[in-house]
């Protein structure tokens, strides 16, 4: 066992140390803190280890709430307090930036959630015979829980009513559990807007956070020199629909086909079939599209990044670029490509997982080299 002194924050919830100038993640430590801890793995260039004793403790250090923190794999920050959650992510962030794609000339602005706890609209269970919860933190096992402080209040409800017998639990905005069809309310887009969807098609998980990307992302679309959208990863249309409303042309590109139903489904019911379209397509693929790149692209892709999306936009470059990211390094990736012909006007850390180290990132980019 070691004492050492944690002198940052890292990516995935750890506290950065020093030992004989080699770099330990330490779990559960914080920028300040002194702590005992426990080498669990020796790599080349780094170490992994754990807190044993906090002996000098962070101001920011705080009791999780919730009696499973610690043993269940899902949070990680609980032991922060809110506002340095979002400071710590921050930093995080702009490290990645800086170290991958050589990005620092920039302001990172920050939209904290409004529910820091109840918040996820959408929860999958674990199951092993009778056993069902969440996976325990690095381990396959299954720690049984009674309530999750994440999720609605509505799912937890449900969990323990003898109705329950679903591993994915969701709740829709008419306030029902797992119902049929669901509904995600946007009124606050637009008077009674709200679009449907079948179970398994992907919604963002923060109702406040999804609602404050989308207000950003139209006061940033909305102008005279924007005419036409792609909307790559585009889901059901959560980006698509609210821009179609706008009276701008948006096509969504989207691989799951119960994504693409809902996104038709919501284009009749809202009478938008000559502002909005959507096409079946593969985008992990190379791809073509017949149609001429609209001038406006967004991108929100799974954790992997968005390789061939990135290449399209190179050989096309469309006029904006707006990029929502969940996991900070593949934008980096991307964005190291990007920024030799786009300048970042805006990045923007919206707190979709308090609680969690998670964070989404929204990057907006605008040409400085055209095609020709
Ligand atoms: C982070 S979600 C974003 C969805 C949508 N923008 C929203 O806000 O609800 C990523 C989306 O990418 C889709 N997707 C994943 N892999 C894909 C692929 N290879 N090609 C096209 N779409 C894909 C998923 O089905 C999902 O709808």
């Amino acid at each position: 066992m070691k004492s050492i002194e944690v002198e940052g924050f890292a990516h995935r919830g750890v506290g950065i140390g020093r030992i004989d100038n080699k770099i330990v993640f330490i779990e559960n430590s914080l920028p300040g803190e002194i702590v005992d801890i426990e080498i669990k793995e020796n790599k080349k260039d780094y170490c992994m280890a754990e807190t044993v004793n906090i002996l000098k403790p962070s101001a920011y250090r705080i009791n999780p709430v919730c009696p499973y923190y610690g043993v269940c794999g899902g949070c990680d920050m609980q032991h922060v307090d809110y506002k340095y959650q979002l400071e710590l992510k921050k930093s995080v962030l702009k490290n990645i930036l800086k170290r991958i794609a050589s990005l620092d000339k920039y302001n990172i602005e920050t939209a904290a959630s409004d529910e820091i706890f109840n918040y996820r609209r959408r929860v999958r269970f674990r199951c092993s015979g009778s056993n069902w919860g969440f996976f325990k933190r690095k381990s396959s096992k299954i720690v049984s829980i009674k309530e999750c402080f994440t999720a609605d209040k509505r799912i937890n409800s449900y969990i323990n009513s003898e109705q329950c017998s679903a591993f994915e639990i969701e709740v829709s905005d008419d306030d029902k559990v797992n119902p049929k069809v669901l509904k995600l309310d946007l009124s606050s887009i637009k008077k009674n807007l709200y679009l449907t969807y079948k179970p398994g098609v992907f919604t963002q998980i923060n109702r406040s956070i999804n609602l404050k990307i989308i207000e950003t992302l139209l006061s940033r679309i909305d102008r005279e020199d924007i005419n036409s959208v792609f909307d790559f990863f585009g889901g059901m249309g959560n980006f698509s629909i609210p821009i179609a409303i706008k009276g701008i042309s948006v096509t969504g590109f989207e691989l799951d086909k119960k994504a693409v139903d809902s996104f038709k489904k919501n284009v009749r019911r809202l009478n938008l079939d000559k502002k909005a379209f959507v096409v079946r397509k593969n985008l992990n693929r190379q791809f073509t599209i017949e149609q001429k790149c609209a001038e406006c692209v967004i991108l929100d892709p799974p954790r992997a990044g968005a390789k061939s999306v990135i290449k399209y936009i190179v050989e096309n470059r469309p006029k904006f670029v707006f990029y929502v990211s969940c996991e900070p390094s593949t934008l980096a990736r991307d964005l190291k490509i990007l920024k030799d012909y786009y300048k970042i006007k805006l990045i923007k850390l919206f707190d979709m997982f308090p609680q969690t180290h998670h964070f989404e990132t929204f990057a907006e980019l605008e040409i400085i080299k055209k095609l020709h």
